[in-house]
């Protein structure tokens, strides 16, 4: 189905405006369905036609600054330390320039992040196409099923303490290119065909601007340790510590 079509199989929604911009430049030639509706985004199927066969993507399109439900985003500007105080003025003051600013950094965070974390060998899906409202990544599923979230395969994990030790070794590795990841949990892990994918990234923060970076990372581990107790007892503390006290030293 391509993009002129106002409709979707399965569904009334239609393919929205801002994947045009993919269908321009090649990287798509079909809208398949909305895969998830967030407060933030709706991530929908998309696809291409290509020599091993029908590719298929996730398309993640962030919702207009009227429809997000979001927490006080001038908030999380201050304790992300991005602008100087000029630029935080213009935000606060809603001029032209202080609105072209926030929608810029608001809407490149994602990517920016999926970029360096790829790069650097993360779990994380690849950036196939990056816009202004938008960008396409790596699908993990196939045209009938989509991959499961962690918590929803809570009863399908052949190996827990491997896929444990694989969300442990990300989230180091995240800490390594000084980020974290601030909203970690079993619904932004996917588990697909025994591998862990970490997604969800616009709230990832940099331990060396953000004081509540260390607060944040805490609460990652313990939601994961929380996930993984049904097994056995993982220390989130103590994994905490280690991890945090090697970052300080640099020794990660
Ligand atoms: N690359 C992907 N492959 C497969 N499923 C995905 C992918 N990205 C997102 N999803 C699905 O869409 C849901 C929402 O995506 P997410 O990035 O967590 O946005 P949000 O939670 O802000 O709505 C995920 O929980 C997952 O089920
Ligand atoms: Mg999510």
């Amino acid at each position: 189905m391509n993009y002129n079509e106002e409709t979707c199989p399965g569904g009334d929604v239609a393919c929205p405006e801002a994947l045009r911009q993919y269908f321009d430049n090649g990287t798509i030639d079909t809208y398949e369905r909305v895969l998830s509706e967030g407060k933030e985004a709706v991530v929908h199927i998309v696809s291409k036609d290509g020599p091993g066969g029908r590719q298929y993507y996730a398309a993640k399109v962030y919702k207009k600054r009227e429809e997000r439900g979001f927490r006080n985003r001038a908030d999380y500007f201050v304790t992300q330390n991005l602008f100087q105080r000029r630029q935080l003025l213009a935000i606060g003051k809603k001029t032209r320039f202080g609105k072209w600013l926030e929608e810029a950094v608001w809407q490149s965070r994602e990517t920016v992040y999926l970029r360096e974390l790829r790069a650097a060998g993360a779990d994380v899906p690849a950036l196939i196409s990056a816009g202004a409202d938008s960008f396409i990544m790596e699908y993990f599923g196939d045209g009938q099923e989509r991959a499961l979230k962690l918590v929803e395969a809570r009863n399908e994990i052949k190996d827990p303490r491997g896929a444990f030790m694989n969300v442990m070794r990300n989230v180091e590795l995240f800490l390594r290119c000084d980020i974290v990841h601030g909203d970690l949990s079993p619904y932004n892990v996917l588990y697909y065909r025994g591998r862990v994918v970490v997604i969800d990234f616009p709230q990832a923060s940099d331990p060396r601007r953000n004081p509540n970076a260390q607060a944040l990372l805490l609460r990652d581990i313990r939601n994961i340790c929380a996930f993984f107790a049904k097994w056995w007892n993982p220390d989130p503390e103590a994994i905490f510590a280690d991890m945090w006290a090697r970052y300080q030293m640099n020794e990660m």
